[in-house]
């Protein structure tokens, strides 16, 4: 097969390759760079709360599966390898699927204590207001140098007084499991003491609910001064209510993460946890311990400027692009002064439906995963050992025939022939533009395309 470029690097594409061009073409755009895009602003508001660390914020997207899984101890069979979930350009050369591609990297070229890393990420998943299958996330980490200190506990008290450094915020914080648990959390206890990782942990979680403090009263003093009638279910209407809970990821121990109730409902704003002690001996700084975070910029850019839909940080529009701009300094305890997203009017919907049968040797598809957490999601597929449809493949289908006219895909009726023991599949596919009314004859265009690629690729029956 031919080299693939990619801004003037080459690689060779094997079976592997599920990479479309439209993915590809997300990479020059760089948002969170952008100085006045929404993910940019979001990206130097939580940078303002990390003033000493370094920042690393033009990592190239390719990496290899190595960067991305093995340095981070993934099991071999871990369903994020899964080429259901992750963009391949050959069998050991991905588009990163999370920032913690680069940790170890970042741990072994940097001395210093603290760095933070925002970057694009690549995923296949579901379609709808919160899923876009090239988004940004920001990683964090901080160490500590063992060899500055005598031995324990005295790291131990460093440690403490730079939580002591952290100042205190007003907010309630849920907290209700032990930092450690035995078997669902444990200690690394063939480097960590209990006392050091009480430390760090605290260290760590003060930091973010500080950062997440920060946004909330951004957000806030933004929804005051808008003018803008501010909707019931938003978040600035409720006092600010934010959790820990137990969590797990292969290259942390102990794990959490972190939730903020919004719209009635927890929502997961980022993972962290005390960095595996193997990584950071791999990375050539055994005499280093600490803490990482990983979170997602869009997720909180949604919350901070109350932008509906995850399609528009993508948009070109100046009625979308207009509407922000970075503040001149992002100072401790001022308001930053953002503006709130005033939505443009609202396009119609024109939902359509589409049945089919799955091939007879399918498998249902199974529902989508992230790379972190171990689903139902199957493990290594070479590319032609298996005809499974998985959903992931039908999303990625649809957005292949009507980019970022759909607003979301919902299965909305499965069933399995009792003779036959056939399946079939119904979806439902709202087409929405962000940007125009589409008629209903662009709708059908559309979605005569994507049953042609569902009958073309997939080899579904329709129905
Ligand atoms: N990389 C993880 C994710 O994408 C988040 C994370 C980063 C968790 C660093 C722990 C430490 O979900």
């Amino acid at each position: 097969p031919p080299g693939l470029s990619v801004e003037g690097r080459t690689y060779r594409p094997d079976e592997w390759m599920n990479t479309p061009p439209s993915i590809l073409s997300a990479v020059s755009r760089r948002l969170h760079l952008q100085p006045n895009h929404p993910i940019s602003i979001t990206r130097q508001l939580i940078e303002s709360r990390f003033p000493d660390y370094k920042y690393h914020n033009d990592l190239f997207p390719i990496v290899t599966t190595h960067q991305n899984f093995d340095s981070l101890d993934f099991p071999p069979d871990h369903p994020g390898r899964s080429r259901t979930d992750t963009y391949y350009i050959n069998q050991s050369t991905v588009l990163r699927t999370h920032t913690s591609a680069h940790q170890a990297d970042t741990f072994r070229a940097n001395q210093s204590s603290g760095y933070l890393i925002s970057a694009d990420v690549y995923r296949r998943d579901a379609i709808d207001r919160s899923h876009y299958p090239v988004f940004h996330q920001m990683e964090g980490a901080k160490t500590w140098d063992r060899s500055n200190f005598s031995p324990y506990p005295s790291l131990t008290e460093a440690i403490w007084a730079d939580v002591a450094a952290i100042p205190a915020h007003g907010v309630a914080v849920e907290d209700p499991n032990p930092t450690i648990h035995p078997e669902r959390n444990p200690l690394q206890t063939e480097f960590h003491s209990a006392g050091e990782v009480e430390a760090i942990a605290t260290h760590l979680k003060r930091s973010l609910e500080d950062v997440v403090v920060a946004i909330f009263s951004a957000a806030r003093a933004a929804a005051a001064t808008s003018g803008a009638v501010v909707s019931p279910d938003s978040i600035t209407e409720e006092p600010l209510k934010v959790r820990w809970v137990e969590a797990y990821f292969p290259f942390t121990s102990p794990s959490w993460e972190l939730e903020v109730f919004w719209q009635g409902d927890w929502l997961e704003v980022l993972g962290c946890g005390v960095v595996k002690q193997s990584i950071l001996n791999n990375a050539g700084v055994p005499n280093r311990l600490g803490w990482a975070f990983g979170l997602g910029l869009e997720r909180i850019a949604m919350l901070l400027f109350n932008i509906p839909d995850i399609r528009l940080f993508w948009s070109r529009d100046e009625r979308f692009l207009g509407q922000f701009a970075a503040p001149a300094s992002f100072e401790k305890g001022k308001d930053p002064g953002l503006a709130r997203f005033v939505p443009y009017s609202k396009y119609p919907a024109c939902p359509k439906d589409v049945a089919f049968w799955l091939p007879a040797s399918s498998t249902p598809p199974a529902r989508n995963s992230s790379p972190t957490a171990p689903s139902a999601a199957g493990g290594l597929l070479p590319a032609s050992s298996s005809t499974a449809v998985h959903e992931n493949d039908i999303m990625e289908l649809v957005r292949e025939a009507a980019g970022d006219s759909v607003e979301d895909v919902r299965l909305i009726d499965s069933f399995t022939h009792p003779k036959t023991g056939r399946k079939s599949l119904c979806y439902r596919i709202n087409y929405r533009s962000l940007e125009r009314t589409l008629t209903n004859e662009e709708a059908n265009t559309l979605h005569e395309r994507v049953r042609e690629l569902l009958v073309g690729r997939l080899g579904v029956q329709l129905r």
